[in-house]
């Protein structure tokens, strides 16, 4: 079997690292990069889609934001990011990310920091789904596509720590949806839904 240095897994390689994790900035310090989803980066996945273009189209806001740190996303590296997503609805339906699978089918966690959200899973077949909230850890198996939903109404953030090599099929969930979908019932309740319901 051949033998690999540490070394050799990251270019140039990391070296061992404290990240601070601010709780009220929901921020990770030396940062990495940052993504920012609008409305428009969101087709085709929402059930209304007449109400997702009037709204990107319109006022097309901030969705959710990922912070990562400075951890590569590349193979045997564990990165970490951080994951807001803003409080809304779009015809009823939770703001949420886009949701993905991973490529090289591999597990991740995702750790609840601020406010209320849901861990939707579904492996094709089935889908779980998981109440998140501070403190809450959320394990996703290999294989399972998952999407992360704002059921509160202040902002949801969670801690995500995922294998660098994983990658992410954002393509299969619009091929396969996610199973459920998630919307405000009456008083503000969650109301899942079957995806094409
Ligand atoms: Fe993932």
């Amino acid at each position: 079997m051949p033998t690999q240095t540490p070394r050799s897994y990251s270019v140039p390689p990391l070296r061992p690292l404290a990240i601070t994790f601010d709780p009220d900035a929901l921020t990770l310090t030396p940062e990495g990069p940052t993504l920012t989803r609008r409305m428009s980066d969101l087709e085709g996945l929402f059930a209304d889609g007449d109400a997702w273009h009037e709204a990107s189209t319109g006022e097309n806001p901030v969705v959710y934001t990922v912070t990562s740190s400075p951890v590569p996303e590349i193979n045997r590296e564990l990165p970490q990011s951080i994951t807001t997503i803003m409080p809304g609805t779009t015809a009823g339906e939770f703001w949420m990310t886009k949701g993905h699978q991973h490529p090289d089918a591999q597990g991740e966690i995702y750790l609840g920091l601020r406010g209320t959200g849901g861990l939707l899973m579904f492996d094709g077949t089935d889908t779980e789904w998981i109440d998140m909230k501070p403190g809450v850890i959320g394990y996703i198996p290999p294989g399972w596509a998952h999407r992360s939903i704002n059921t509160g109404d202040e902002p949801y953030a969670f801690l995500a720590v995922y294998p660098g090599g994983a990658g992410h099929d954002y393509g299969w969930v619009l091929e396969h949806g996610m199973g459920n979908r998630a919307y405000r019932g009456p008083g503000g309740t969650l109301e899942r839904r079957p995806y094409n319901g």
